[in-house]
């Protein structure tokens, strides 16, 4: 296996390649969604299902998509076709999903820039039907700030692995996590009110918890750390020797579970001090940070307005190193297969993503009195379901499989014979090796088909009958993938990290 594009265009040291994939796996799923369903499912409960999901399935899965990316050098069509050529198309697939996935999520990160931005101003007020509902269903105001944060996120893309997701995470992820702690700090000695937060955030309510509790921790997990979306297996492809798969992983998972568990325990003492009254089922939705905590922020007074830019701004950087990751699929790619410049190709997929970013914008702000919407949801909604609920399962899926049943040439049910075979192949977990083993071969796969199916059956009950929407349609995406794959990629060279030029 030859390893010596690290010196090229790759990470160059393990602390780089940590931080960066931490940046990936730290976003608006830590900061925004583990809070609110932490609360919603059964408090400290729900976190310790989330710790042994992350442990058992994410942790495995996370192992996979690095050394897949790891061992062949090369972005996921390539990474797939070295393990069976035919495989190759859910490389497309999980190229396909995290491009769709930066087109929605740099609206969430325009949102963000403007409430960090607006922070000094008294608009983040206690009004939200003077702040929050204008601004999104502005025609121009949420794109422009989409904008700027696609152009921040394209910047460092071009930079390169090195010079720009490498550096850019060294500075960003130390800031958030120090931003982090300090408002955790400042808000657990708000007075005697941050009790009741607590209390709503953690204390442990199995009956709330129940088996749904448990596929929505499942999810989350995969969600906050990346999985199944491509993102993992770029970032691996550009690690060398000096880089440990496991070890790496480990640390990405706990830094990701950290922060998602130390958001909340800021969020919900603050808004329990100050704001109690909106601690109920307002506080367990996606209203939690830009409508309920610019209330709290409102009543803090003057240091209220440094707070709330301080924990924009470390939203900002959340959101802007998992887009970096999830663009950066689509550029690893492109770049490789048509030998294109790394700067013009950023170019143009941040062009092609702002552009798809107009109508979603749009559709979920409810611009245009709320008319654009796709089979009765908005287009946000329409897009993650797809992306996260069924196809997310299906990336992860094949990564675990892969590994666990395809590096060996001659498939076997015998742990022992895998072991063997990953050793060889350059993939030593030392002690943990045969936990890993029977963990990649048997339990995670299994595992995430209970995620993929009790989801889909979980979303069908709740929406109805519109969901088969969203299953058709990911179904028709998975089929154009296997369609352009075998018509143009599957006979030709998809390229790796060493065609890149810069
Ligand atoms: N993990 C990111 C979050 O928690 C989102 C993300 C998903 C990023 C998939 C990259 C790939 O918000």
């Amino acid at each position: 296996m030859k390893n010596n594009q690290s010196s090229k265009n790759g990470f160059i040291s393990g602390i780089g390649f940590i931080l960066a994939a931490a940046g990936s796996a730290v976003g608006l799923g830590n900061l925004w969604a583990f809070p609110y369903k932490t609360s919603a499912n059964g408090g400290a409960a729900f976190v310790l299902v989330y710790i042994i999901c992350v442990a058992l399935v994410g942790s495995i899965a996370m192992i996979s998509e690095i050394y897949l990316g790891k061992r062949a050098q090369a972005n996921p069509v390539t990474a797939y076709k070295k393990i069976k050529r035919p495989l190759g198309f859910i490389g497309i697939v999980v190229i396909l999903i995290p491009t769709l996935i930066t087109c929605y999520y740099c609206v969430l990160g325009g949102w963000t820039l403007r409430y960090a931005v607006n922070s000094f101003q008294s608009i983040p007020s206690a009004n939200n039907a003077v702040t929050f509902a204008p601004f999104v269903s502005n025609v121009f105001e949420p794109l422009f700030y989409t904008v700027i944060f696609l152009i921040l996120a394209a910047l460092i893309i071009m930079g390169g692995i090195k010079d720009g997701i490498e550096k850019s995470s060294k500075i960003l992820m130390p800031a958030l996590f120090i931003i982090l702690i300090f408002i955790v700090i400042y808000c657990l000695c708000l007075g005697d009110g941050v009790k009741g937060g607590l209390e709503f955030y953690l204390k442990p309510d199995f009956s709330a918890l129940g088996f749904s509790g448990i596929i929505a921790a499942m999810g989350q997990a995969f969600f906050s750390l990346s999985l199944g979306m491509g993102a993992m297996i770029a970032y691996g492809s550009y690690t060398g020797e000096n880089i440990k798969v496991g070890k790496s992983a480990v640390m990405i998972c706990i830094f990701d579970t950290l922060v998602a568990f130390l958001a909340g325990l800021a969020i919900f003492p603050a808004i329990s001090a100050l704001s109690p009254e909106n601690l109920g089922a307002n506080a367990q939705g996606p209203g939690l940070i830009y409508q309920i905590l610019p209330k709290v922020f409102d009543k803090m007074g003057g240091i209220g307005q440094v707070l709330s830019f301080a924990f924009f701004s470390m939203v900002i950087i959340a959101a802007l190193t998992s887009v970096i990751s999830i663009l950066e699929v689509s550029v690893q790619f492109i770049s490789q297969k048509f030998k294109t410049n790394r700067k013009k190709t950023t170019l143009i997929m941040a062009i092609v993503c702002g552009l798809c970013s107009i109508p979603i914008t749009w559709s979920v702000g409810g611009a245009y009195g709320g008319k654009i919407v796709v089979f009765g949801f908005d287009l946000l909604t329409f897009l993650d379901e797809i992306a996260n609920t069924v196809l997310m399962p299906v990336g992860a899926f094949f990564a675990c499989f892969s590994i666990g049943w395809l590096i060996d040439k001659k498939p076997t049910v015998n742990p022992m014979k895998t072991l063997n075979a990953l050793k060889n192949d350059g993939l030593d977990l030392g002690a943990f090796s045969k936990i890993f083993v029977i963990m990649v071969k048997f339990v995670t796969p299994l595992l995430i088909l209970l995620v993929e199916i009790m989801g889909v059956i979980g979303k069908l009950q709740s929406y109805g009958n519109i969901y088969w929407s969203i299953i058709i349609t990911s179904l028709l995406l998975i089929a154009i993938c296997v369609i352009v794959f075998f018509a143009f990629f599957y006979k030709k060279d998809c390229g790796t990290n060493a065609d890149e030029i810069n």
